[in-house]
């Protein structure tokens, strides 16, 4: 079935001339500090992280990027899907006095970004730029290269993270990981917000993606194991010996972490 659309949407395709491409990225909000100390708040989505470092894509013009430029802290904050409307409520103003020429039709001055929001500043442990009180993954950074982007119309931020606040509720207690079924980032697509969807699968990677015990032991002797079935309430994995030949055990998983792990078994070995 799966290959059927795929085949659909492969001979669809058209040439269009999109008048953005922001194809779908977590929003955050960045805090940075004015001239006068005061600390401006952006919402942006430009971005990517690899290890500690993230880069983030901000405008030219743009009163974060001056400030940035100029005391080489912030604060990335990534709000969570409900929390969209503070996001839209700063979409029109600019911490830049006065409004640059070619935002003057649709952007006004506005030295009180928290306030405007309705959000909250929270004092930052690590950088004298707050943190967005009520967002649920708060990053603080320094930032370590300036980059010009070709075109002259952004920036790219390269800034270290120094250290992660997460909410209690998106953690994995005990653990330094995030829940990623309990994590909502806010998604900006095509200028629209939206949630995110279920679950689909999981990398090899994740910290969270454990292979059943008794599949796990089976592997770290030199066994082998297959998925056989899955289905709402169980999933059949046969564990064999190594020399890939006889079956030695018929395992019946129940819980629901075991039968996740199951089907995306399944997913990527028909995939
Ligand atoms: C959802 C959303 C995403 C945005 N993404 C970016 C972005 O990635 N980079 C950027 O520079 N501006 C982005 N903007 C626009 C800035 O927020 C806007 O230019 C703002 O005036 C910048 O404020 P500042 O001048 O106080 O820094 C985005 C705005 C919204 C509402």
């Amino acid at each position: 079935m799966i290959e059927q659309d795929e085949r659909d949407v492969a001979s669809k395709h058209r040439v269009i001339e999109p008048s953005v491409l922001y194809v779908g990225t977590p929003v955050y909000l960045v805090a940075t500090q004015n001239p006068d100390g005061s600390a401006n708040l952006a919402p942006a989505s430009s971005h990517f992280a690899l290890g500690r470092m993230l880069v983030l894509g901000l405008e030219e013009g743009g009163q974060s990027l001056d400030n940035l430029r100029r005391h080489r802290e912030l604060t990335v904050n990534f709000p969570a899907a409900s929390q969209w409307t503070h996001v839209e409520r700063l979409a029109g103003v600019t911490g830049k006095n006065p409004v640059p020429a070619d935002k003057a039709e649709q952007y006004e001055f506005e030295p009180h970004k928290f306030q405007r929001a309705g959000l909250s500043p929270e004092p930052s442990e690590l950088v004298s730029v707050p943190r967005v009180a009520q967002a649920p993954l708060q990053l603080e950074a320094r930032v370590r290269r300036i980059t010009p982007g070709v075109a002259g119309i952004y920036g790219m931020v390269e800034a270290e993270v120094v250290r992660v606040h997460a909410a209690e509720n998106i953690a994995v207690a005990g653990t330094n990981h995030i829940n990623p079924d309990a994590w909502h980032p806010l998604i900006y697509s095509y200028r629209h917000f939206y949630d995110r969807g279920g679950e689909v699968g999981w990398t090899r990677k994740s910290p969270l993606a454990t292979p059943p015990a008794a599949v796990d032991r089976w592997e770290t002797a030199g066994g082998q194991w297959r998925v056989v079935s899955v289905d709402e309430h169980s999933a059949t994995v046969e564990l064999s010996r190594c020399d890939g030949g006889e079956v030695a055990e018929i395992l019946t998983l129940s819980s629901e972490h075991e039968i996740r792990w199951a089907r995306v078994q399944l997913a990527i070995e028909g995939g």
